[in-house]
């Protein structure tokens, strides 16, 4: 894996590619340089077999404190509709693979909304969320007003985005912007115990169910239902479908192949 500017990337872990956010002198904030390395590792995460889950996090104090301020101050509309930034997170959007997320400190901004484009995501109880973009005369720019409200719902999405307030990790834990709350120094171990766990999963039933679980925020029900019956459907032409079920049959672990 080649070196990159704004993220670490360590190598490949029983199955898992971690990436940290790099820019502790800016608290993480997501400059288009950033996104781009998040995105230019994820195209190559994509088609590499040994990848089966991403695991990304920032420092102690910071995940990401939002887009990079200093660098959208030089940008006036026609800069901000030419921006390469949506396309960036279109493509950590479009990940096939799970995306697992230990967060400690600051998630603002950029920062909660990358928090929202992850799947699962284990906070420090030092973690903190929002969305301060009021503050700056502007509105999330990253999906924030639209999955936020499909996330906590309207009262608290609102309450966020009108006040720029910043909620803790208990309160995101349970309004489910993010499913369990660690001791600061347990949010990354336990992080990649989940992704670790996901990793020896069969990678085509996982990757059908993300795909399934994320349809929900844009269909109907019944359109919803029809995907899922679809995926389960195809799943009955794997491999790995036989193994497992020939592997409980057997009182055996099973052996997945992604096949
Ligand atoms: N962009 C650029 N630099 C940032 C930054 C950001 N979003 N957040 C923090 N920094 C920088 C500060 O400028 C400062 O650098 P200098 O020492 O060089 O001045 C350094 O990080 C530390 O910040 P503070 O001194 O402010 O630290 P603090 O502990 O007093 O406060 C904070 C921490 C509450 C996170 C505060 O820094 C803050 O409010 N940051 C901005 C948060 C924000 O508004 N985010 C939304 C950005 S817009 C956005 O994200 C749009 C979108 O939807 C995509």
């Amino acid at each position: 894996m080649q070196t990159y500017e704004d993220i670490l990337v360590d190598s490949v872990q029983d199955g898992v590619l971690t990436i940290r956010l790099n820019r502790p002198e800016a608290y993480n904030a997501l400059r288009t340089q950033l996104l781009s390395e998040i995105a230019d590792v994820l195209a190559q995460a994509k088609d590499d077999e040994t990848v089966k889950a991403v695991l990304i996090t920032g420092n102690d104090k910071v995940f990401a404190a939002g887009a990079d301020i200093k660098e959208m101050a030089s940008l006036d509309a026609v800069g901000v509709m030419n921006d390469p930034r949506p396309a960036h997170w279109r493509a950590i959007a479009q990940f096939p693979k799970p995306i697992v997320a230990a967060v400690n400190g600051f998630a603002l901004g950029g920062g909660c909304e990358l928090v929202m484009h992850c799947d699962i995501v284990i906070a420090g109880d030092n973690a903190q969320f929002g969305q301060p973009e009021i503050n700056l005369g502007i509105i999330p720019g990253a999906g924030g007003t639209q999955r936020l409200i499909r996330t906590i719902g309207k009262s608290m999405a609102m309450q966020l985005v009108l006040s720029g307030e910043f909620i803790s990790a208990e309160q995101a834990r349970d309004f489910g912007l993010i499913s369990e709350v660690t001791i600061p120094e347990r949010s990354f171990e336990r992080a990649m115990e989940l992704a670790k766990k996901i990793a020896t999963k069969p990678p085509i039933a996982v990757r059908l169910a993300k795909e399934s679980l994320l349809k929900a925020y844009e269909t109907t029900l019944d359109s919803g239902l029809n995907i899922e019956r679809k995926a389960f459907t195809m799943l009955a032409a794997t491999q790995d479908r036989n193994e497992g079920i020939a592997a409980f049959m057997e009182k055996r672990k099973p052996e997945f192949k992604g096949k």
